[in-house]
C-alpha cells in the first residue's frame, strides 16, 4: 500500500470481527518495530502475545472497574470541558476500554527495558528515552498492520494495571510495556470516530512561533 495512504487509513478502531490474525502476519507487523529510530542503537523491545478469550480476561481484569470509575466520574463532567469531537471520542472510547481488548484475540504487549530512572519518576526528559523509543515502535506497528488490512485499538495502562500485568505475564523487574494493544480484523461497522480538522499551514512556525 502506498505510504501516505497507509498514514490516511490508519484510524483507531475499537470493534474487531471474529477473522483470526495469522502468526505470519503478526510477526511481520511485529517486526515493523524494529524499524523504528531507538536510542542508543538498544532495539530493546519485547512482545508478549496473547490469545484466547480467558487469558486476555485475565490480564485486562482491573481494566472494567478502573474505567468505570472514570465513567461515573468523568464523562459528564468532561462534556463541559471537552470540544465536540473529544467528547465523542470518549463516549465510544470509555465503554470499549475492556471489550476491545478481548473482542480482538490478539493481545499484544510491547515491553521495552526501562534503564536508570524508574519509568514514572524521570530524572530529566532523557530519562525518557527508552519509553519514547518504545512508542516510535509503536507507531510503526500501527502503520505496518494498516498496510495488512488489519486494525488496532490500544489502551494506556492506569492504577493497578501495569503491575497486574508485568507479574501475570513473569516480565523481568525493568521491563515496562507500552500499552495493551489489540490487533485484528475490524467489524463490517465498525465505528471510527471523526477526525479533527487541522490546517496544517497554521501549525508550522517558520523562523519561530
Ligand atoms: C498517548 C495516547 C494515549 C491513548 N490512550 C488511549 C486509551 O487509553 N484508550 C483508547 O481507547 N484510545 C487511546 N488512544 C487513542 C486515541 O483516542 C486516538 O488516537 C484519537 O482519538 C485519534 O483517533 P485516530 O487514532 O483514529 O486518529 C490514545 C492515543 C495516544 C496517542
Amino acid at each position: 500500500m502506498e505510504f501516505y495512504r497507509v498514514l490516511e487509513l490508519r484510524r483507531t478502531v475499537r470493534d474487531f470481527s471474529d477473522r483470526k490474525v495469522e502468526d505470519d502476519v503478526l510477526n511481520k507487523v511485529l517486526a515493523a518495530a524494529f524499524r523504528a529510530p531507538t536510542n542508543d542503537h538498544l532495539r530493546q523491545l519485547e512482545f508478549v502475545v496473547v490469545r484466547g478469550r480467558e487469558n486476555i480476561l485475565r490480564l485486562v481484569a482491573p481494566v472494567a472497574e478502573n474505567t468505570q470509575r472514570i465513567q461515573q466520574a468523568g464523562l459528564e463532567a468532561a462534556s463541559q470541558t471537552m470540544d465536540r469531537d473529544e467528547y465523542a471520542m470518549f463516549s465510544d472510547a470509555l465503554p470499549k476500554q475492556q471489550l476491545m481488548l478481548v473482542e480482538s484475540d490478539c493481545l499484544v504487549l510491547p515491553f521495552f527495558r526501562q534503564v536508570g530512572c524508574p519509568l514514572c519518576r524521570p530524572a530529566e526528559q532523557s530519562s525518557l528515552n527508552y519509553f519514547a523509543s518504545a512508542w516510535a515502535a509503536v507507531e510503526n506497528i500501527l502503520l505496518a498492520a494498516t498496510a495488512e488490512g488489519l486494525a488496532c485499538a490500544f489502551r494506556i495502562p492506569i492504577g493497578s494495571e501495569p503491575e497486574h500485568v508485568k507479574q501475570l505475564v513473569g516480565a523481568p523487574g525493568d521491563y515496562e510495556f507500552t500499552c495493551f494493544l489489540a490487533i485484528g480484523y475490524p467489524a463490517p461497522d465498525a465505528h471510527m470516530c471523526r477526525q479533527k480538522t487541522v490546517r496544517v499551514e497554521e501549525r508550522i512556525h517558520r523562523n519561530g512561533w
